[in-house]
């Protein structure tokens, strides 16, 4: 290899630490809450309150190797330049340097020190709309620096604009893109058809609000460049499976299964979804926020990761001691000295993979037999149906409930389904699955039964805790979350424990604003209102809780008032005016991703 991915960090890093950047190194693959975002998808995502203003403890100038996951593009992983983790390579200026020094730096550092052929390179520019101006300067300077006048592009806010998709509250602005010869041999490369972006500089001066954009204090810079991208394009590849930051694993699955990366087809195809996908579960588990599989958020992600690599070891003709043997490597020889907790982690890693193996294998049977009954019932219905009416369209499509049965009791993630479908020609109704999923997911927030065996007496002093339960239930979820589910709670006389998902601990000003919400609830002496009603009412009118009934049968539900519904046996308080006032004692962490509040009523 012309440079080594070791190489590669290192000359990112020295370069900016040369121009008195400080490395903030990696942090979290998983997204702070903040932003609603569940991983990091950029390098600034952890730096977001330092864009907005806050001061950073290591100055204005700051650099980085950042893991980032994108997992929109996971059924294209397979061909040679979709992943699910890669790493941005990234610098920062914090209302310090802006778009001349930027300019200059990625132009030196592309055409010195990576030795890109300024004659060949490409950028694009924001041509600017009714609330941003165009973007001539970063043109101009860009000109200056001998980048070729026809070589640099206006173009507007659909590609020379970088934000949080789906965010608010975020820093954004126009940015200034990259872009070289995909082939770097080619003779005449027109843009930009033969041309790849290889890195942007975004010039962060605006913050996302509900209807627009409003300027930012502080003018800053964003930097981000693919490293894996750059990793292929340096050394002349066109397979990111080729890279040190694959071969070896690429090598070891030959190895094991006896097959041939090189000969193409299902068996290549299969090798880089097994070492993409290991990768990231590795990196997940490793984490310092510390993923495990499970059936919702980040955890489902990685639960569908891992069950998906394994599938395709067998595919292989290895066993799941492929997927074991290929994270291996990953921690010891590629990715230990980068993300040292890896190798600190590495025993815990390799037995949660091998555990959700074993869990996938006991019910694999299981459920590609009810799999099979059900593309049987299809064909069945479809050959009826054909004897009485020969024009009859074919059924192909497996409905969104079995396919989330299979999700359900057999742990089938959809793409699962999704495979097995398409091997028999079938589809599989993704939104009907997803609308499913939802339903579920609003419903069975708590394990059954973490109620019945959490409130443990009914006295007056009891009953007012489960109430408050309630009511902290739902300012949680208004204050962090909606996605904040209750995990368990405990009540005793003095004191109520809640457990709930969240992936970091929460600030001082949540933890006030989560109280002032309860008690605002508490001091307007809300009824709390008593009814009985089919699930299927309950589900309609979104009441959370234990789902442990049948379709069919009634269930209790509590409200109060709209501020919060859920389903549940009892006792409540008549009014939330009997409380008393509702205090956190203690904000702590339960388990990984759980988080626990002990409160008390004074
Ligand atoms: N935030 C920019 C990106 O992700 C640098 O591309």
């Amino acid at each position: 290899m012309k440079i080594t991915s070791k190489e590669l960090r290192q000359k990112w890093i020295s370069y900016y630490e040369g121009k008195g950047h400080v490395d903030i190194g990696a942090v979290s693959l998983i997204g702070d809450g903040s932003t609603g975002v569940m991983f990091n998808v950029a390098g600034m995502q952890p730096l977001m309150p330092y864009l907005l203003g806050q001061k950073h403890p290591k100055g204005k100038r700051l650099c980085n190797v950042q893991g980032c996951m994108r997992t929109t593009d996971i059924d294209s992983v397979g061909d040679p330049t979709h992943f699910t983790f890669f790493e941005m390579m990234g610098n920062w200026s914090l209302g310090d340097y802006f778009k001349k020094e930027k300019t200059e730096w990625s132009f030196r550092l592309l055409t010195e020190v990576f030795g890109l052929d300024k004659d060949k390179l490409c950028a694009t520019v924001f041509e600017g709309n009714e609330s941003v101006p165009r973007d001539t300067e970063t043109a101009e300077y860009l000109q200056a620096l001998g980048i070729k006048r026809d070589h640099i592009y206006f173009l507007p806010k659909s590609d020379n604009w970088w934000e949080l998709e789906g965010t608010v509250g975020t820093p954004c602005g126009p940015d200034n893109e990259w872009f070289y010869p995909i082939d770097v041999n080619a003779e005449n490369p027109s843009f930009p058809d033969d041309y790849v972006e290889i890195g942007n500089d975004v010039y962060m001066q605006y913050r996302k609000t509900e209807t627009g954009y409003e300027p930012l204090e502080n003018k800053n810079v964003d930097t981000g460049f693919g490293f894996d991208r750059m990793l292929l394009f340096l050394n002349g590849l066109s397979d990111g499976y080729m890279t040190d930051l694959f071969l070896p694993v690429i090598n070891k699955l030959e190895e094991l299964s006896g097959k041939s990366y090189a000969g193409g087809g299902e068996d290549q195809r299969a090798m880089r979804i097994i070492a993409d996908h290991t990768r990231t579960a590795a990196l997940l588990i490793g984490d310092v926020t510390g993923v495990l599989p499970s059936n919702t958020g980040a955890g489902y992600i990685l639960r569908r990761i891992v069950r998906r690599a394994i599938r395709y070891c067998k595919k292989l003709g290895a066993g799941s001691e492929a997927m074991l043997a290929a994270a291996k490597i990953f921690i010891e020889e590629i990715y230990g000295e980068a993300y040292p907790l890896l190798k600190e982690k590495e025993e815990y890693i390799l037995s949660e993979i091998k555990k959700e193996a074993d869990r996938f294998e006991t019910t694999l049977a299981q459920g590609i037999k009810e799999f099979e009954k059900c593309i049987a019932g299809i064909a069945r219905k479809n050959a009826f149906m054909a004897q009485n009416d020969p024009a009859y369209q074919k059924e192909t499509v497996i409905g969104g409930k079995q396919a989330f049965r299979l999700y359900d009791t057999y742990g089938f993630p959809l793409e699962l389904t999704e495979e097995l479908a398409a091997e028999s020609g079938y589809t599989v109704d993704r939104a009907g699955f997803d609308e499913a999923f939802k339903t579920h997911q609003e419903i069975s927030k708590v394990p059954a039964g973490a109620f019945k065996g959490g409130l443990e007496s009914h006295s007056q002093k009891a009953t007012n805790y489960h109430t408050a339960t309630h009511l902290l239930n739902a300012a949680l979820k208004q204050v962090l979350s909606p996605d904040v589910n209750q995990k368990g709670s405990n009540i005793t006389d003095e004191r109520m424990r809640f457990d709930f998902n969240f992936a970091r601990p929460m600030t001082e000003e949540e933890i006030e604003a989560v109280e002032a919400l309860v008690n605002e609830k508490i001091k307007a002496d809300i009824p709390v209102e008593y009814r009985e009603m089919s699930l299927e009412e309950a589900r309609k009118e979104n009441f959370v809780g234990v789902f442990d009934s049948k379709y069919g049968d009634r269930v209790k539900t509590y409200s109060i008032g709209e501020f919060s519904k859920e389903m549940c046996g009892g006792p409540h308080a008549a009014r939330t005016g009997e409380l008393g006032k509702f205090k956190i004692v203690k904000e702590q962490s339960s388990s990984a991703g759980v988080r626990r509040i002990k409160a008390v009523l004074e």
